[in-house]
């Protein structure tokens, strides 16, 4: 039993030794370790040893089993793959936190107030909840006019209409103070339309306004165009398209050439070569007249341009609901400026 315990050992040691890889290594100890392996098997014939021999010899298998126990796990956590350290690098730049970022239609509307602030406009600001009066009466909106029709205006109680443009806004200031005026007026408008990818209830339109003495067609023309070239870039030429409103005469509405493909025809445009931005005209006398103004001595331009439509373009979005929805893997690809 000794001697076996001995050549036991012997083959053992030189296993462990020529275990080379992780596997032979774990193989070498479920070969001699195991439940049923080579010193469990010496253990079964502990019983036939002489009734006097028989603590010695259990005493050197767990002698064995020890020194081969401690020396297998030291063979495995030698070929056992080293971990990387973790460790810091302290050059690495530090990760910046989210910092928030602009909606695309506040971005839009601080560079057409910038542009009209420096052809010396001032923003005006008037309410979402208006008056009949100065959503449709005070703008010489005939009461037939197909804009006053419950299904495109959402109508309150008490003569409150949710207002469907900012051109009331005009009212409010001119009534407010006297000529001259020169007024920009951003905001939400509401109407009763069907959403589609260019179509929301809600939208935004910045208005403007300029009542002085000597006020033509011609100052509107130029402003605009000087508006949209700071806009789109100097290339862009604007066109007023004969139309009508009910507090402008002469009407026009207001097309640009498509920054695109600068007029040529293009998806973006359908192929038209312009793009509608929305309507002006010279304020009607009766407007002026309705708000006291004196209408032999001042005229005055007036316009109302789609805002989301601008930001659209200008971030090449195809569905109005993105500036809606405050998806914010949309909004957080906008930079802050
Ligand atoms: N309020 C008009 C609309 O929402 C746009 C408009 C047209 C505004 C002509 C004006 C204007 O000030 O002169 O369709």
């Amino acid at each position: 039993m000794r001697e076996q315990i001995e050549s036991l050992r012997r083959e053992a040691v030189g296993e462990l030794a020529g275990a080379t890889t992780l596997q032979e290594a774990e193989t070498v100890k479920f070969k001699y370790l195991g439940r049923k392996g080579r010193i469990a098997d010496l253990f079964k014939l502990v019983p036939t040893a002489g009734a006097l021999d028989r603590p010695r010899i259990g005493q050197l298998l767990n002698e064995l089993r020890a020194e081969l126990e401690a020396q297998v796990e030291a063979r495995i956590a030698a070929l056992k793959p080293v971990k990387p350290r973790v460790s810091v690098d302290v050059t690495l730049p530090g990760r910046k936190p989210f910092e928030g970022t602009y909606h695309p239609l506040t971005l839009v509307l601080r560079e057409i107030v910038d542009i009209f602030r420096s052809m010396g406009f001032r923003v005006a600001e008037g309410p979402e909840i208006e008056l009949v009066r100065y959503n449709f009466d005070m703008l010489n909106t005939p009461p037939w006019h197909p804009s006053r029709d419950e299904t495109d205006t959402i109508y309150l109680p008490n003569g409150f209409v949710v207002r469907t443009e900012t051109s009331p806004v005009q009212i409010r200031v001119m009534e407010s103070q006297k000529p001259p005026v020169r007024i920009i007026s951003p905001g939400r408008v509401y109407r009763r339309d069907r959403p589609d990818a260019t179509h929301s209830p809600m939208f935004h339109q910045v208005e403007g306004l300029y009542v002085d003495e000597g006020v033509t067609m011609a100052d509107l023309k130029g402003t605009l165009l000087a508006f949209y070239r700071r806009l789109f870039g100097q290339h862009t030429q604007i066109r007023l398209r004969p139309h009508f409103f009910p507090f402008t005469e002469p009407s026009a509405e207001v097309d640009v050439t498509c920054f695109f493909c600068e007029g040529c025809g293009c998806r973006i445009c359908k192929q038209a070569g312009w793009l509608e931005m929305g309507g002006s005209g010279m304020v009607d006398p009766n407007v002026l007249a309705g708000v006291g103004y004196d209408i032999e001595k001042y005229t005055g331009y007036a316009f109302g341009l789609g805002i989301d439509r601008i930001a659209m373009l200008r971030f090449g979005l195809d569905n109005i609901r993105l500036l809606v929805d405050n998806d914010l893997r949309f909004l957080r690809q906008f930079e802050v400026v």
